[in-house]
């Protein structure tokens, strides 16, 4: 059962729910608003709370009031909001995430809660609700279709383990509808961010490259989106010599899979192209991979997952520009057929690539997929990949790498990820490092040596991109959260999803 966020005008003190979430900056002694009103009906237990130094506002600070009926509602959370100066919606996302598990281990099924910084925090009423809505449906995701006893583990809770319900509840009923609005947009990105999530969190024996079209199919079913799905055959009249050498070492048949949104039918010029690495089991091929954490490998289509997903957002969401996805979805195996070091491909373009190490393989599949989408006429492209240990090594979990050719593009999307609260930074595509990557045979080598590693598999792409607006985001680090925190849940975080659709959306603003 999923969890429904409403809105809903009136008195919090007067709201009938088992649990009113309220809020607290850091330093605040005597709360206003919503808090405020509690905290008198409570008769200034909230105020002696933080006199007594138990409440300080914090960030991460919850509270736990029981209101012995002195109000409809059993129980009151005053959730810490940190430095009032430090606030922004990434702050609303991680509280909101965090109140929600909280009383989901409390065994709270359904809950209030005021709009967090609407008010006083200066944010507007559509952005904070959109935040509430995201960070508490991406804080309660779990993953658990392989659990044969249908219980979600430890901190599952209410009256069948869920948060059925979250109420945003509004004494001025004029912002209602801007909340409500805002709510609709975050459960659409949060929607499909879980997508991307499941898509990432399913084993590999499960989540083929078959089973990503068929995900692809429902989803363009879903939104109304054009779909084509290319197999080995058509790949190989179309060239693309990088991606079959990859795919030639699996049993499973790769796919192409694209994914057509037309917002600007008019304007083909109008247009962005989403290509997304989908490797849905990356063994390194012969260049083999050490078996510790191997694993993890079942998430080398993350970039994949968070395209569809971000098709799917963007096909309810209905901006005015032309979207494509792009998902190049394949097994790396080390099978009979399978391609060895030293192989020489040849991609769409006609340039040539050595193959020094099978095991970096995603610049292969989508040296080709770029080709293919510049074949289409698209002219800006975002690629989303899982493309190296070395961005991991660079800048860890915290943010995604980001290489291309256009600053402009690079621009917009620190501008979305502004919004959605993903973040980016961008690595130098330094002329210098081309030189890595010079084949003594062929046009270029698929691997650097140990320097730059994210850089120089960017480099390759480069070459791919040609004269699209192109930038490259790295998401080796951040597609996956080491524990619960906030909107992230241990497990994949379905990064860059709300991203990309924020994208769309800007740029069929004209932002
Ligand atoms: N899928 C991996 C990159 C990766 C590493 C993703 C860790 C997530 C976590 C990629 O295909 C790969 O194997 N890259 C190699 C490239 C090397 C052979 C040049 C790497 O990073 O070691
Ligand atoms: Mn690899
Ligand atoms: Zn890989």
């Amino acid at each position: 059962m999923a969890t429904t966020i409403k809105v809903t005008a009136g008195d919090a003190t007067e709201f009938d729910t088992p649990a009113l979430v309220v809020n607290l900056f850091q330093g605040v002694t005597h709360p206003g608003g919503g808090t405020g009103a509690v905290d008198r009906m409570l008769g200034g237990a909230i105020s002696q709370l933080i006199a007594d130094g138990e409440i300080k506002g914090k960030m991460g600070e919850l509270t736990l009031i029981h209101t012995i009926e002195r109000i409809p509602t059993r129980r009151v959370v005053v959730a810490g909001l940190g430095k009032s100066g430090d606030f922004d919606t990434g702050a609303v996302r991680r509280v909101s995430g965090d109140v929600a598990r909280f009383l989901r281990r409390k065994g709270v099924g359904e809950y209030a809660t005021i709009a967090h910084g609407a008010g006083i925090g200066g944010l507007n009423a559509a952005e904070s609700a959109q935040a509430i809505a995201e960070g508490t449906l991406l804080g309660l995701y779990k993953f658990d279709t392989y659990r044969s006893n249908g219980n979600g583990g430890e901190d599952a809770g209410g009256p069948d383990g869920e948060v059925q319900t979250v109420t945003i509840v509004e004494r001025d009923a004029s912002t209602v509808n801007d909340l409500t609005a805002g709510v609709s947009v975050g459960t659409v990105l949060a929607e499909s961010t879980m997508l991307a999530r499941d898509l990432v969190n399913h084993p590999a024996n499960v989540m083929t490259p078959t089973k990503m079209a068929e995900t692809a199919q429902q989803v363009a079913e879903e939104v109304g989106l054009e779909l084509d799905v290319m197999d080995r055959d058509r790949m190989r009249e179309h060239g693309m010599g990088a991606f079959l050498g990859v795919a030639q070492g699996s049993e499973e048949p790769p796919k192409l899979i694209v994914m057509s949104y037309r917002g600007d039918p008019d304007n083909p010029e109008n247009n962005l192209g989403l290509v997304g690495k989908g490797i849905t089991f990356d063994t390194g091929g012969i260049s083999l991979k050490p078996a510790a954490n191997m694993e993890a490998m079942k998430g080398d289509m993350a970039g994949g997952a968070s395209v569809i997903a971000a098709m799917r957002a963007i096909g309810s969401l209905k901006p005015r520009i032309n979207v494509t996805g792009l998902i190049a979805a394949t097994e790396n195996m080390p099978g009979g057929r399978a391609q060895r070091p030293g192989d020489v491909v040849t991609a769409m373009n006609g340039k040539t690539i050595e193959v020094i190490n099978t095991d970096a393989e995603g610049r292969l599949v989508l040296a080709d997929t770029l080709c293919y989408a510049r074949s289409l006429g698209i002219t800006r492209l975002v690629d989303v990949a899982t493309l190296t240990g070395a961005i991991v090594v660079t800048l860890g979990k915290a943010c995604t790498g980001m290489m291309g050719n256009s600053s402009k593009l690079a621009k917009d999307l620190d501008a979305a990820g502004e919004r959605s609260g993903e973040r980016f930074w961008e690595l130098p595509m330094l002329e210098d490092y081309r030189e890595l990557i010079r084949s003594d045979v062929a046009d270029m080598k698929n691997t650097g040596g140990r320097q730059a590693g994210s850089i120089t598999a960017a480099m390759l792409l480069r070459e791919f991109a040609e004269d699209a607006d192109w930038v490259h985001l790295d998401i080796a680090g951040t597609s996956t959260a080491s524990s619960n925190k906030g909107h992230l849940v241990k497990g994949a975080t379905g990064v860059p999803t709300r991203t990309l659709a924020q994208l769309a959306i800007n740029l069929a603003d004209g932002k």
